[in-house]
């Protein structure tokens, strides 16, 4: 089995925070990220695909095709956006950087399996030192 990364990368706001609890709680739980106006973070998405490599290419997975699938399932809608107003697949999450990988990760899982491989990691930068791996369970 052969395991292909392609890296994206994209920005967008956010605030992480409960309306059902206190400004102090939300603060207390959350840092810096429950901000009341909002921040941004400076995405890295990798995302990773296994199969053989097809006997006609030598590809898993034609890796511009990977790239557009990215981009059109889920760059296009996060990108200079509000992850809490803008993203209708966000719609009543938490923009928890886990959050956000796990429904990446259902965008992409499907369309992916139509060429003849299979989403095997989203990893998810939120800052140079944060990130979150998802394998789908
Ligand atoms: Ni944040």
């Amino acid at each position: 089995m052969i395991y292909v990364t392609r890296k994206e990368h994209f920005n967008a706001a956010h605030k992480v925070y409960r309306p059902d609890w206190t400004d102090e709680k939300n603060q207390a739980v959350f840092g810096k990220c429950a901000n009341p106006n909002w921040h941004g973070h400076n995405y890295d998405l990798f995302v990773t695909v296994k199969g053989m490599p097809s006997a006609e290419t030598g590809f898993v997975m034609d890796i511009k095709q990977l790239s557009n699938l990215i981009n059109d399932e889920v760059i296009k809608h996060i990108d200079h956006k509000n992850l809490n107003l803008d993203v209708p697949f966000l719609k009543d999450k938490i923009p928890s950087t886990e959050n956000l990988a796990i429904a990446i990760w259902q965008r992409l899982f499907d369309k992916i399996a139509q060429h003849n491989c299979t989403l095997h990691a989203i990893k998810l930068y939120e800052t140079e030192r944060n990130f979150v791996e998802y394998f789908g369970n």
